[in-house]
């Protein structure tokens, strides 16, 4: 698809600096399952964690459509550092942009932007995960501050996350209605990260249980109206998934490229296999896929850009661009074949990160009953 031209652009900058800084490393941030805080540095220095953050609050003034395409290309080369910036941007800078006071706003979102401070958001618990509203950390009243108490599950960036949105109720409830937000310091005592998790994918980025001991919040720390914690998470929710979407979109562009290539250079019945229709129809439908699922990521950054509503949309995208990776990933092993199976080969690595998109920020059913949600509304 045609972009305009300073999309172009960034476009331009972000592959450059994703093959030069992120591709030589990607292997081993697998391997040793850590991104290397230099990179982090970097990317901080090149505007990367603070793309659609206004300047005057530290971040490099641009749009949701340029985010996407950030996270796109540095998915190319690895998805783990796709989703560090992910979900600092989009679960922890957004709604602070979106539903902090100005305070709030001066206080977090410049350490954020620079990438001095990796951010988090704090919504799943063990026996909370797609039924989000059934959550039980409890926020008691102390007076001058708030008073966290809880578990929470599956935090990407949970590791090195210095600022982290966690939604905690209020007032006790069995659904969504008392869950409140707040902005949590993670050097204050009683954040204790009990667990990082062994994972099959994304295996850079790191996914952390983390107890809630008596976490002591200013009271200035609450996020948007008390008891209205969910619709935060809800809204927050309908931009990550356009992030995840374009991170999805990086891994089978990542897949599909190197099956490309591996086409041309493998001989086998004295020619390149791409000589063979049956591996054409196959790059002919990952490339489909890949243009479809690029569609459905603009027009939902555009919408939310525009701020025309865009729940339906990312859900769109999510859901699409998701089964899309597998499918592509998946694929490009058959390409690649006995070599595509192996850890020397990148698609191996594409084919397990792909998963996790298919999985967290809603899995691809709860993205259906969104979608469907969606459009029964506008029937009535
Ligand atoms: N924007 C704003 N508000 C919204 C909203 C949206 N898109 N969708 C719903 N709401 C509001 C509604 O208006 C309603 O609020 P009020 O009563 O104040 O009007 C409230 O939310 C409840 O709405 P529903 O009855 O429609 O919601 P529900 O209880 O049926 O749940 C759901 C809907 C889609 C199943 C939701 O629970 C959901 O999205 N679950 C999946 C959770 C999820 O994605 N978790 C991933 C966590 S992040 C992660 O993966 C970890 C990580 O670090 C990456």
């Amino acid at each position: 698809m045609l972009l305009d031209e300073n999309y172009e652009e960034l476009k331009d900058l972000a592959k450059k600096f994703s093959d030069s800084e992120v591709g030589p490393i990607a292997m081993s941030i697998d391997h040793e399952g850590k991104i290397p805080a230099d990179l982090v540095k970097k990317l901080g220095e090149t505007g990367f964690l603070g793309t659609f953050i206004p300047e005057e609050y530290g971040g490099a003034g641009m749009d949701y459509m340029d985010y996407s395409i950030v996270v796109e290309e540095l998915s190319r080369n690895c998805a783990s550092t796709g989703v560090l910036v992910s979900a600092h941007s989009s679960l922890c800078m957004w709604p602070i942009l979106n539903f902090g006071t100005d305070e709030q706003k001066k206080q977090y979102l410049p350490s954020l932007a620079s990438g001095e401070k990796i951010g988090c958001f704090c919504l799943s618990e063990p026996n909370a995960g797609s039924d989000a509203g059934s959550l039980t950390t409890m926020a008691e009243d102390k007076g001058d501050h708030w008073e966290l108490n809880g578990v929470k599950n599956w935090i990407t960036n949970g590791k090195e996350a210095g600022v982290a949105i966690v939604f905690a109720k209020t007032k006790k409830t069995d659904d969504y209605k008392g869950i409140s937000a707040f902005i949590v310091d993670t050097n204050d005592p009683g954040w204790n990260i009990i667990k990082i998790e062994e994972k099959l994918g994304i295996k850079g980025s790191s996914t952390a249980q983390i107890a809630l001991d008596k976490v002591k919040v200013p009271k200035g720390n609450l996020l948007g109206p008390p008891e209205k914690g969910f619709r935060v998470a809800m809204a927050t929710l309908d931009g990550g998934r356009i992030g995840i979407a374009a991170q999805a979109l990086g891994i089978a562009r990542g897949a599909f490229d190197y099956a490309l290539k591996y086409s041309n250079e493998r001989i086998q019945f004295g020619k390149p296999i791409s000589a063979l229709q049956g591996i054409q129809f196959i790059l002919a439908d990952m490339s489909t896929k890949i243009a479809a699922s690029r569609l459905l990521i603009y027009d939902a950054s555009h919408r939310k850009n525009k701020k025309i509503p865009y729940s339906l949309q990312s859900a769109h995208a999510k859901l699409f661009a998701a089964e899309a990776a597998m499918w592509v990933s998946t694929k490009a092993i058959q390409v690649c074949g006995g070599n595509g199976y192996t850890k020397e080969y990148p698609v191996e690595r594409f084919f397990r990160d792909a998963k996790i998109t298919e999985i967290y920020e809603g899995t691809s059913e709860i993205q259906r009953v969104v979608i469907a949600a969606n459009e029964l509304k506008g029937l009535k």
